[in-house]
């Protein structure tokens, strides 16, 4: 399982590495995975009420894990982490490399980049709610007004577009749910030319992100931003790194 290709660990600067995982894997990889937790992220897992939420704690923490010491040069189980003041992680070495996780669903991805602040965010599409009372919630004014503009059969897809972009920038600014959600806005209607529009304490601020969308797998989409904008941005699936 440990036996990764290594090509993918030279991570250049100014590119963008974005792994996807299915961490619903059998008990063998589970207690593999496990066994690469420090005693901390053991206690933390044993406190999950459900296995699910277990076993997406302990899978994505332990391919993190082996893929930090990849790109770090380290043993899977030394990589330590810190947490900044809202509980983004960040590793805990004298290191430019950033990271991002999110998870949703049986999915989750995992940004590295050199130098540059990333976000990350994945959502499991989900069709039991009405688009437009969410997005009142949460989307600026023109976010809601883009959405309206959109045929009606895509506006789900649109909808979800625009949640994983603005999480991936809020979780990039690792501010978590402090950050004004109505102040900034994101576009929403095509998977290409994804942008930051507007942000409203800087005028200037949208230029800095690459923002991008993608569709890790049928019924998921993903969305990553990193403050520069990098052309090279590569795709790895981790099943397929898995001998
Ligand atoms: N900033 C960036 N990343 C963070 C973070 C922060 N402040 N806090 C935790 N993370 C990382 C962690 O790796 C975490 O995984 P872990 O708990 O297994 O270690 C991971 O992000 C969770 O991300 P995700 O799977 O996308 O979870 P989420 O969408 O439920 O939560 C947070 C994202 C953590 C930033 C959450 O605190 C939050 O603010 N959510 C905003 C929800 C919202 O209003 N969205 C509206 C979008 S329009
Ligand atoms: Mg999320």
């Amino acid at each position: 399982m440990t036996n990764i290709a290594t090509s993918f660990a030279n991570l250049t600067p100014n590119t963008l590495h974005i792994w996807s995982l299915n961490f619903v894997v059998n008990d063998n990889a589970f207690n593999k995975y496990h066994n690469l937790l420090s005693d901390d992220e053991k206690e933390r897992a044993s406190r999950f009420k459900f296995f699910k939420d277990k076993r997406c704690y302990v899978v994505t923490k332990g391919i993190l894990r082996l893929l930090s010491g990849q790109y770090l040069n380290k043993d899977a189980k030394a990589i330590k982490f810190e947490y900044e003041k809202y509980g983004k992680p960040k590793f805990k070495h004298k290191t430019n490399l950033n990271f991002n996780v999110s998870h949703s669903g049986d999915l989750a991805i995992i940004g590295f980049i050199y130098d540059h602040t990333i976000g990350v965010d994945i959502e499991k599409i989900k069709n039991d709610f009405d688009t437009f009372d969410i997005a009142s919630k949460f989307f600026s004014k023109q976010e809601i007004n883009a959405l309206r503009e959109i045929p009606t059969q895509q506006q789900h897809l649109a909808f979800y577009r625009c949640w994983t972009r603005k999480e991936a920038f809020i979780k990039a600014k690792g501010s978590g749910l402090s950050f004004p959600l109505n102040e900034f806005s994101v576009s929403l209607d095509s998977d290409l030319d994804a942008e930051v529009l507007w942000t409203k304490w800087n005028t200037g601020e949208k230029h800095q992100w690459k923002l991008s969308s993608f569709i890790p797998s049928k019924d998921y989409i993903a969305a990553h931003i990193v403050d520069s904008k990098i052309e090279n941005i590569q795709y790895f699936n981790w099943a397929d790194s898995i001998d």
